[in-house]
């Protein structure tokens, strides 16, 4: 049987994409169920419509700071879909060591550094100011502790002496597409283990 997986978007959701195209081949051990976006508007919402995958918006404003309520209306959703893994894909919400818990070892996030260097945001910016020769990008567990966690694929590309935030970001995305299916396949197949 292939895996359950939600995408969990909060924008453009190209690494959200990058997955739904590779569980498009019936051999591959997952399949995308469910989008979410806590962003109402999320371009990454109409192409997922358009590929017959279901949709829910969570919109984290209409909680003010009850972030708890939030999550509940998350898990909520990702129970009623029944969902057994969940990758977060540019997913911009800080989630709770509660929320975590209920997950762990079925959750991934991709983030675009060479983890642990460049947590947080702004990485691409980071890694041209610290002059560092290798830049790249990581899919790991989710723990409590944010852009932290086993890791279960990393890609490295090399940081060229005229590269741009812009130019150096394209070049990590591509990995991302790359790292972010192969991840979510060892996953799907029990290889991997936080
Ligand atoms: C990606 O580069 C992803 O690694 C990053 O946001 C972008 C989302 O793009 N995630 C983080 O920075 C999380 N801390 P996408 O919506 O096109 O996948």
């Amino acid at each position: 049987m292939r895996k359950r997986v939600a995408v969990l978007i909060s924008g453009r959701g190209s690494n959200m994409m990058a997955l739904v195209e590779a569980a498009k081949d019936p051999k591959y051990p997952a399949e995308i169920v469910l989008v979410l976006s806590n962003v109402p508007d999320a371009a990454g919402l109409d192409f997922a419509r358009a590929n017959g995958i279901a949709t829910e918006v969570v919109d984290h404003r209409t909680f003010g700071k009850d972030r708890a309520g939030f999550e509940q209306e998350l898990q909520r959703m990702l129970l009623a879909h029944r969902i057994e893994i969940v990758c977060l894909a540019g997913f911009m919400r800080i989630l709770t060591a509660d929320f975590v818990g209920q997950w762990q070892g079925r959750m991934l996030n991709i983030h675009p550094a060479l983890l642990p260097q460049f947590k947080g945001l702004h990485t691409h910016r980071r890694a041209l100011e610290a002059k560092v020769k290798q830049h790249g990008a990581t899919v790991h567990f989710v723990v409590p502790e944010m852009d932290s966690g086993p890791i279960v694929a990393q890609e490295a590309v090399e940081v060229r002496p005229d590269d741009t935030e812009q130019t150096l970001a394209a070049r990590v995305l591509d990995v991302e597409h790359r790292i972010y299916p192969l991840a979510l396949k060892l996953l799907a197949e029990g290889r991997v283990f936080p």
